[in-house]
């Protein structure tokens, strides 16, 4: 039985770190095993133009622990008033690695989101040019949807034409959790990617709503049926390039989580790499971990994978039930079953 795990250094292609309080509080949580993360831009303002990603970018570089050489790969926040020179030159200058477009009204701050496709296409047309790539929350808006029918629904209403419209473009389906997005990512060429979370490999919808309502399972895209996380977990350790880690490691103080209306996010980044292991090895795909966590990212957005290495022991792994913030604590993910990989 193998006892040890040596992998490159993973990244995390989906990330929120938040700000201030919060961002001093979780950033360790990450740093400690990634060395870099796609950082998510729906602060409250956003963050829309090159220079306001550029100062969060310093700020979260002040924030981090002594001796840490993580890397925060930015994003801009698409916009309806989004300027393409402003995109092209943030993207030029080596500050922001992808452009993230929520649907006005999907998820947490995305009030300032794109309401009105037609708006952004001169911005879709420009990245396509200079091979920026677009990181898509997958989901309609439209009330009538059954939300477990959210994500199906934006692939042929809004992501196929959107990609049919604007050929080269290149797209990151983000936090998939359908077998449908994992056959439209299957079915598309080199252009198209797809990141899974670690949370979406663990829980199905019984774990929001059988026997109590648990509301630190609850995010978005919401968890579906058992058979969409079996089709998660075959894509994700099937060793293909199109499939790679986006943890959507979402912090919310337990105060925001516990409320009648209650905030969408699991935090998974103290946990992310145990859990991972442990999924790997039930899936009998160990040796595809390493893809998953560290090598296909880099390839689809044109970086170096990693050269410096984390090892796993197969010693048992503990991790603290919350993590403690000045605005209060914050809940790490409980997969629910006993985690045998520590990372050294
Ligand atoms: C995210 C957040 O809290 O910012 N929440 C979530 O449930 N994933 C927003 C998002 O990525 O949808
Ligand atoms: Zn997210």
């Amino acid at each position: 039985m193998t006892q040890t795990i040596t992998i490159r250094r993973p990244d995390d292609w989906h990330l929120h770190l938040r700000d201030g309080a919060m961002l001093r509080a979780v950033l360790p949580e990450t740093t400690r095993h990634f060395a870099r993360a796609i950082i998510m831009p729906n602060l409250v303002p956003p963050v829309v133009t090159g220079a306001q990603a550029a100062a969060y970018r310093q700020r979260i570089l002040d924030a981090l622990p002594q001796g840490s050489d993580f890397a925060p790969l930015m994003t801009l926040y698409l916009t309806e008033e989004t300027d393409p020179h402003d995109v092209a030159a943030a993207h030029a200058s080596g500050l922001v690695h992808a452009v993230k477009l929520y649907p006005a009204g999907a998820t947490t701050n995305s009030a300032s989101g794109v309401a009105n496709f037609d708006k952004v296409r001169p911005v879709l047309e420009r990245m396509a040019e200079i091979g920026l790539p677009l990181c898509v929350h997958g989901e309609v808006t439209d009330p009538q949807i059954d939300i477990f029918d959210r994500e199906a629904v934006f692939i042929d209403r809004v992501l196929d034409p959107i990609r049919r419209a604007t050929p080269g473009l290149r797209v990151v389906m983000e936090h998939i959790t359908t077998s449908d997005a994992v056959s439209y990512a299957r079915a598309a060429g080199p252009d198209l990617a797809a990141t899974i979370t670690t949370h979406h490999l663990v829980i199905n919808r019984n774990h929001i709503l059988a026997g109590g309502i648990r509301p630190h399972y609850y995010c978005l895209p919401v968890a579906k049926r058992e058979v969409h996380r079996l089709a998660l977990r075959a894509a994700a350790t099937s060793g293909e390039a199109r499939f790679f880690l986006g943890t959507d490691s979402a912090p919310h103080t337990d105060a925001n989580k516990l409320l009648p209306c209650g905030c969408a996010g699991c935090f998974t980044a103290s946990n992310t790499l145990s859990i991972l292991a442990q999924v790997f090895e039930t899936e009998d795909a160990l040796d595809r971990l390493e893809g998953f966590t560290s090598l296909n990212g880099p390839a689809f957005y044109g970086l170096p994978a990693n050269t410096a290495k984390v090892t796993l022991e197969r010693s048992g792994a503990t991790y603290p039930s919350h993590i403690e913030t000045a605005d209060g604590p914050v809940t790490v993910f409980d997969p629910g079953f006993a985690l045998d990989w520590k990372v050294l």
